[in-house]
């Protein structure tokens, strides 16, 4: 049996053969790249629902299923069990470190979390009710101007090191983006402690003086904070080829410079359709205000003559439960007491879900809670502000991102990022 899809044009007859190409995991994939040489069309697939765009051995999701792993591990075993920092490693590696290993990843990273002063200057420029959003994808941008050499590397160490400088440098830029968004000053990384202990630091602290208290009045960092975040983070770290990580890659296409590539990913984000659904989760449920109101907004939600939409709801991929959701809600059960959980926002997200995974619209429709969905619960109790819940999937992002970059650039058969269109103008 041949390996191969045969196409018959209906209006003459004439057959077409294109090659399977197998996948070790999930759905094999029909190779197309002769379709107009063959047969003088283009293929079209709005929205791009039944195209692959690239070859990777980085993450598979499996949608029907509820199913994601990070170079084969299963997400839960690796949120359970292993740090976020050593999630960045085996993406970028392709194993878990060693005890040294992580130790000297963790290190490495403390030390490259300092920007460079010119950078800081640069956030002066930008008005002070700017969206963090908006600081953070300019000011990562403007990076590439520090390092100009990163646009031409190709060898192994050069990679590394330039994806351990932007996954330390992120949440120190996201934190500014954020100080400055309220006018206060800017907290320097803290050698001393972790990365992900260092950017709730760097949000919270007043200048000066080790015991400092944080905004909210907590004395210090709680452990249980750290690890909620830290979990949050490792969920974020990479999901194949969604909308921000295909713009990374179409970026990585055309040669640019590897940090002008993470800032367009930071743009594409910030949409709400992808990840600034969790600042607009939050604002929903605030807007729903009580457990009596849910089922009007359900009523509305399934109007189809209403764009109101149930933000942290449906899926591309995930026509089951989002496995991120499933551990972010176990977290929040968890978290629910130590973390001081707005009880009425859990109330009426959990009555949403009970009568979203119950009613035949969103059945018919396989729309189940996203991450996005819990994210933002847990980050309001861990005292984040609203504008900063993108941000901080943009700090578990990162290293997604620059691993898919330098994948992209180590394949030899890459090509520029450039489809064609259905023409139906004059
Ligand atoms: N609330 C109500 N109805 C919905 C929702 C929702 N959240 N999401 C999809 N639908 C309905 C659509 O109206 C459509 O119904 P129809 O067939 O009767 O027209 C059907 O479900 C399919 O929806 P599409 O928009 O075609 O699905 P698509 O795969 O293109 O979109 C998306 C996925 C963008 C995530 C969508 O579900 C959505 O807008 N969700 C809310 C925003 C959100 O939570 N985004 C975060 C995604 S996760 C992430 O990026 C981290």
């Amino acid at each position: 049996m041949k390996n191969s899809i045969t196409m018959i044009d209906n209006r003459t007859g004439k057959s077409y053969e294109f090659d399977i190409l197998e996948a070790t995991r999930g759905p094999n994939v029909v190779n197309i790249s002769s379709f107009f040489a063959q047969t003088g069309m283009f293929t079209f697939d709005n929205g791009y629902t039944s195209t692959a765009s690239c070859k990777s051995d980085i993450t598979f999701i499996d949608g029907e299923k509820g199913e994601l792993r990070y170079r084969g591990i299963e997400i839960e075993k690796l949120a359970l069990n292993h740090s976020y920092l050593d999630v960045c490693y085996l993406l970028l590696n392709s194993r878990l470190p060693t005890e040294q290993e992580s130790l000297e990843f963790d290190l490495e990273l403390r030390h490259r979390s300092f920007l460079h002063e010119g950078l800081r200057h640069l956030f002066q420029a930008f008005p002070s009710d700017a969206h963090p959003m908006a600081t953070l994808s300019s000011a990562t941008s403007a990076l590439s101007t520090f390092y100009f050499s990163h646009l031409e590397i190709c060898k192994e160490n050069e990679y590394q090191e330039m994806a351990r400088r932007i996954i330390a440098k992120i949440p120190t830029i996201a934190a500014f983006a954020y100080r400055h968004s309220i006018g206060a000053p800017f907290i320097q990384p803290d050698i001393n402690r972790s990365f992900t202990e260092n950017f709730l630091y760097m949000l919270r602290a007043y200048p000066g003086g080790k015991m400092h208290r944080g905004v909210h009045g907590e004395e210090k960092i709680k452990e249980i904070e750290i690890k909620a975040l830290d979990t949050i983070f490792t969920l974020h770290a990479d999901h194949e080829q969604n909308a921000s990580t295909t713009t990374v890659r179409g970026v990585a296409s055309t040669g640019a410079h590897p940090y002008v590539a993470i800032s367009s990913g930071i743009s594409a984000l910030w949409g709400r359709a992808h990840g600034g659904a969790n600042e607009s989760v939050v604002a929903q449920l605030e807007m729903i205000g009580s457990v009596e109101n849910v089922d009007t907004y359900i009523e509305r939600a399934k109007d189809p003559n209403d764009p109101f939409r149930l933000m942290g709801f449906g899926h591309r991929v995930y026509k089951n439960y989002d496995p991120r959701a499933k551990i972010l809600k176990t977290l929040q059960d968890q978290l629910k007491d130590e973390l001081n959980i707005d009880s009425n926002l859990l109330k009426i997200a959990h009555k949403i879900e009970t009568i979203a995974l119950s009613d035949e619209y969103f059945i018919s429709r396989k729309l189940y809670p996203n991450i996005d969905f819990y994210s933002g619960i847990i980050l309001t109790a861990l005292k984040i502000p609203t504008s900063m819940f993108t941000p901080v999937f943009v700090i578990g992002r990162t290293v997604g991102w620059i691993t898919q970059w330098i994948e992209f650039k180590k394949d030899k058969d890459a090509k520029i990022t450039r489809p064609r269109q259905l023409y139906l103008g004059d």
